[in-house]
């Protein structure tokens, strides 16, 4: 099975390359490199550089590989960014995605795999996160891929496409040999490791009055390769529509800064700060479904094991992908 993959030199793009290849996938990965790192591409794959708002280019590039499928991870992905800056979420995340669309509909590529997100949901306030859950986004990020979502459900409805969206919840960690190196980096995770390698000064937690135990925002936090494993099974599943992909459990901001300590074995200082605009209080995965519909099976359920992953990964790649 030849697959497209679009953002496949991103953070989870470019590991579910790696492990699509070990399962004897071809691949060609399509990617603008803005936000991706070449040297994130696995070497057995194919790779055009292109970007999605570009017509053109993904037209070319589907005429020219004629793929079985398509993965379509290539997005901005910043939930902050996207308060600030709404037009390049939509010129990207739903134009971009257009024209994929259009482009696997002209040279008749029928299966999709689409990188969602939780943050599709907004605010539900639920203690669990289930796929039939209200789609109210409180961001533009979030608005923007469940507008794809809607608009790739209108392709299903001529029963041509099989779509699959994964609703991820936080991913994290590292895993074949590629972890997150993002410019600038926002996330967590990365942030409190920068942190311990004293590479940052303190974390800032932003907002602990939150209605949450602690106060700080929980989160579920999810393994790429967990990640990874699900886009592979959701390429020959039989079952369309929205997948939730966490581990059904949630961390508080001050937890995971707990867990990273006893991973590191340091005290890692951290300070409060304002809220962040646009950030959901309580995000956790109702993960049933993808559970007894795809046949996934998570395997990093423990954050201190995730943590460490991304941990390794930090210390043998202190400034990422440059050095
Ligand atoms: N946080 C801090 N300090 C920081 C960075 C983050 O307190 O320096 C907090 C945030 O407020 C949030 C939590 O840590 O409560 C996680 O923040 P991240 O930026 O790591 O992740 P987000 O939850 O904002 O967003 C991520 C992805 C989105 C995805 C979303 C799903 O960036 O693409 O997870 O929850 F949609």
């Amino acid at each position: 099975m030849k697959v497209l993959v679009t953002g496949g030199a991103g953070y989870i793009g470019s590991v579910t390359v790696a492990r699509l290849l070990e399962k004897g996938y071809k691949v060609i990965v399509f990617d603008n490199l803005e936000r991706g790192h070449k040297e994130a591409i696995d070497k057995k794959a194919s790779f055009i550089e292109g970007d999605l708002r570009n017509r053109d280019s993904i037209l070319s590039a589907i005429k020219n590989t004629r793929p079985d499928a398509v993965i379509h991870f290539a997005a901005y992905a910043l939930v902050g960014e996207s308060m600030l800056n709404p037009a390049m979420y939509f010129q990207n995340n739903v134009n971009g995605g257009i024209n994929l669309l259009e482009a696997m509909d002209k040279y008749n590529v029928k299966r999709l795999v689409f990188s969602s997100s939780c943050a599709t949901y907004g605010d539900p306030g639920k203690k669990f996160i289930s796929e039939e859950t209200p789609q109210l986004p409180t961001n533009p990020y979030g608005e923007s891929k469940l507008v794809f979502e809607k608009i790739a459900m209108w392709f299903m409805q001529r029963k041509e496409l099989h779509a699959v969206f994964l609703r991820y919840f936080n991913a994290c960690g590292a895993a074949a040999g590629r972890g997150e190196d993002h410019e600038p980096e926002t996330h967590l995770i990365p942030l409190v490791i920068k942190t311990a390698l004293k590479q940052m000064p303190y974390v800032k937690i932003m907002g602990n009055n939150y209605p949450t135990p602690d106060g700080t925002c929980v989160r579920d936090y999810i393994h790429i390769d967990d990640l990874a494993s699900a886009h592979i099974l959701a390429l020959s599943t039989a079952h369309k529509g929205p997948f939730n992909l966490g581990i059904g459990r949630g961390y508080s901001v001050k937890e995971i800064i707990g867990a990273a300590e006893k991973v590191v074995g340091t005290k890692i200082p951290y300070k409060i700060t304002e809220r962040r605009p646009g950030d959901p209080p309580h995000l956790v995965a109702a993960n049933k479904k993808a559970i007894k519909l795809l046949g996934w099976k998570p395997r990093y359920t423990d954050i201190e094991k995730i943590i460490k992953t991304a941990w390794q990964w930090h210390k043998d790649h202190p400034s990422g992908y440059g050095g």
